[in-house]
């Protein structure tokens, strides 16, 4: 039995003039690998799988399902999912993925963040029921890979709407990327500080959740509520793992050492990165600049976490 998705075995078999050590060179991905994965021996990383699959797209591969999905999320305000949401879209978009990423608060800051304010469309018109509009009105290019779905305050005036709707009124995000996902290699989505049903579409919409943590007193015993509500999310959308928690604005000060060990007692199932994301000047700055901080400046402490951050993300 191969260790690889139906499509991709499929391509490949159909394509036998293609070297696989070549296109494992082409990917980046370790030595072997891919013949381990063809052979059953051996499964490919998530992020090893995607890298292989921007390859195959090159030699005409259609991967029927598309991006995979990723909600950055946390009811309490101001831990970092906005910074963490730009800054891990910028890494992956410089390892050569195309991203897109969807901005579901009604704040409107990852919008803002890329200088967008006045809107002429945006993703809340997608959500509506009867919509009618066209993916080109609705996505920003900001660069060649890198793509935004923008929000500001006009995404709460579709609350009403989504809660009165039984039957779909969770599920319409999800129905918006199924147009979507096939342009994409990962779509990242900055959930808004509640726990409401924007979130819960949000969750309903992934694959996976981050979920970034301050470590201070507060967002810890916060935690709960929406660790609480991904289990809910999780038994009517099966897709939906935790990646993790992963520590943002840290300090070097015992106090967030004993709350980051803390934590770890806490959820021993869940699991947390090694790469915390430092409090750092230039973070800040970057996002005052409209910029992610890699690009601000790349030798940053926050450039570094990011970037490190996003390679334990999708090497596992
Ligand atoms: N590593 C960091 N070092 C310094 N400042 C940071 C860092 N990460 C984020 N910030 C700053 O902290 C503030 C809050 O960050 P951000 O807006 O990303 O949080 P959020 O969780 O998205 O907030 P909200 O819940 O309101 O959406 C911002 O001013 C941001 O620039
Ligand atoms: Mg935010």
């Amino acid at each position: 039995m191969n260790e690889l998705s139906g499509s991709i075995f499929k391509f490949l078999k159909n394509n036998e003039a293609l070297s696989i050590s070549g296109i494992e060179l082409q990917a980046g991905i370790p030595k072997g690998s891919l013949q381990k994965a063809i052979g059953g021996y051996q499964k490919l990383s998530d992020g090893n799988l995607q890298k292989l699959i921007t390859v195959l797209k090159r030699y005409g591969y259609q991967d029927e399902g598309g991006a995979k999905i990723m909600a950055i999320a946390n009811n309490k305000g101001g831990v970092a999912k906005t910074a963490s949401t730009v800054n891990i879209s910028s890494a992956l978009r410089n390892l050569g993925y195309k991203v897109l990423l969807v901005d579901m608060d009604p704040q409107g800051s990852a919008s803002r963040h890329f200088g967008l304010y006045e809107l002429e469309g945006q993703i809340a018109d997608a959500m509506r029921d009867g919509h009618d509009y066209k993916i080109g009105e609705l996505l920003y290019k900001i660069d060649d890979l890198l793509y935004l779905a923008p929000s500001n305050l006009n995404l709460e005036s579709i609350l009403p709407e989504l809660q009165s709707d039984d039957v779909e009124g969770n599920q319409r995000l999800s129905k918006v990327f199924n147009h979507l996902r096939p342009h994409f290699d990962f779509i990242l989505i900055d959930c808004p500080p509640s726990l409401n049903i924007l979130t819960v579409n949000c969750l309903m919409a992934s694959h996976s959740v981050l979920i970034p943590v301050q470590p201070e007193p507060h967002s810890i015993d916060g935690l709960s509520n929406i660790v609480r509500l991904i289990k809910k999310v999780s038994s009517v959308n099966p897709h939906l793992k935790v990646e993790g928690f992963f520590f943002t604005l840290v300090k070097n000060t015992k106090l967030h050492e004993g709350l980051m060990s803390t934590l770890e007692e806490e959820y021993p199932m869940i699991k947390i990165f090694e790469q915390k994301i430092r409090q750092n000047v230039a973070v800040a700055e970057a996002c005052y600049e409209g910029m992610d901080v890699i690009t601000y400046d790349k030798n940053s402490n926050g450039a570094q976490d990011y970037v490190a951050l996003t390679n334990e993300l999708i090497n596992g």
